[in-house]
């Protein structure tokens, strides 16, 4: 256990080894770590658990430094296993274990673990419940990112217990923001943004409004995965602010697979034009790109090129699959355009321009397509392409 603040202590994992979260859905290149907190006051509260995987190395720990039998309450921010995952151990152990979440997350409660003899007391915002010394403020997060989501803030210790809020999955060999990489944590920071709360923008912009007309005194944000916030609080609070506007920096992605080299071609044609005007562009074959990273770089980005050959009748899956991920995460705000080479039919240029502007990524030019190989003209075609794409991002 280490203590964050007096007599509040992590008591989380550190999953050194985890390189892949909600199933395989997202890389996790810096592990990820599951906080979970135990507060020492005249009476014992712990703010989430930890996943189920990790039971022993978390009972242990609350066994040697607290005594589960002398824990009154358990704090249930959110129910996805990677939180709620040792509730059950925890309630077998000492059944007297009061559990404290939203109404929301007293049915999941119900839903996934079938038991109808713990007592569960539901919450709303700005419920409190006293420890004694300390005093915990609930406020709901309802669909940040989980019907059930909440959060705790501790006033008297200036804290914000924000669970998968202003997380990261970063398993550092440290504790605190100014002990960790910072271009690390911050990459971390926006690439679970991008990969897990895009579609709830709306619903962010009005929650840091709410918590903001709080006037909480907040000095340290410690969300349940990664590394705490104590010398950088007003970052990630001024990145979620900037992140739930849809907002971009300019930037361009550029996403191709090929099958012998002539979609790939046409992308390092249409790129030369961003690379001349100084327009940051990143380029990635998608049969070879992890998906969840690039994910990271469309979230940042304004334009969006997009690029396959056609093979029986479409585009290649690993380009679909791109475009599924773009469409479930519901980006704004962004422009798209899409080229792609063929034999005969030709249909995955088309399809690509369908599926952007479905998206709500409006394409700005009409596709390119190439037959087989690309001729001295085809080659200027991309690239006067490029140069249009350009001439739209500095608009
Ligand atoms: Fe970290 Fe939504 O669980």
């Amino acid at each position: 256990m280490i203590e964050i603040k007096k007599n509040i202590f992590w008591n989380g994992i550190k999953d050194y080894d985890l390189r892949s979260f909600h199933g395989h859905e997202m890389s996790t290149h810096h592990g990820s770590t599951y906080n979970s907190f135990l507060i020492k006051d005249e009476k014992i509260a712990l703010v989430d658990t930890v996943w189920d995987l990790h039971s022993e190395e978390f009972i242990r720990s609350l066994k040697e430094n607290v005594g589960i039998e002398n824990i009154d309450y358990i704090i249930v921010n959110h129910m996805e296993p990677d939180h709620a995952g040792c509730i059950e151990l925890l309630m077998d152990i000492n059944p007297k274990i009061e559990i404290y979440c939203t109404a929301a997350g007293e049915k999941i409660i119900k839903k996934y673990f079938n038991r109808d003899d713990w007592k569960i007391n539901t919450v709303k915002t700005g419920d409190k419940l006293s420890l004694g010394e300390y005093e915990l403020t609930f406020v709901e997060m309802k669909m940040i990112h989980w019907p059930e989501s909440m959060l705790v803030y501790i006033e008297k210790a200036k804290l914000l217990l924000s669970n998968d809020a202003f997380g990261q999955h970063y398993a550092a060999g440290v504790m605190f923001d100014d002990e960790a990489d910072t271009c690390v944590m911050n990459y971390e920071a926006l690439k679970y943004y991008a990969n897990i709360l895009t579609p709830f923008n709306v619903l962010i912009k009005k929650k840091l409004d709410e918590i903001a007309a709080m006037n909480l005194d907040i000095d340290m944000i410690a969300p349940s995965h990664g590394v705490i916030w104590r010398s950088r609080v007003q970052d990630i609070l001024d990145f979620y602010s900037e992140w739930c506007n849809n907002t971009n920096d300019g930037s361009v992605v550029i996403i191709y697979d090929t099958l012998y080299g002539s979609t790939k071609k046409m992308a390092e044609e249409i790129s030369k034009p961003f690379l001349k005007a100084g327009i940051p562009y990143k380029m990635y074959n998608a049969a070879i790109t992890d998906g969840s990273d690039l994910i990271a770089d469309v979230f940042s980005a304004k334009l969006v090129v997009v690029g396959s050959p056609t093979v029986h009748n479409g585009m290649l899956t690993t380009v679909d699959q791109v475009l599924a991920r773009m469409k479930h995460l519901k980006f704004k705000n962004k422009i798209g355009a899409a080229f792609g080479s063929y034999g005969w039919s030709g249909e995955a240029t088309k399809d690509i321009d369908e599926s952007l502007n479905k998206m709500g990524i409006t394409t700005v030019i009409e596709p390119i397509s190439v037959k087989y190989n690309l001729s001295p003209e085809e080659l200027k075609m991309c690239y006067e392409f490029g140069e249009k794409l350009v001439a739209e991002v500095q608009e």
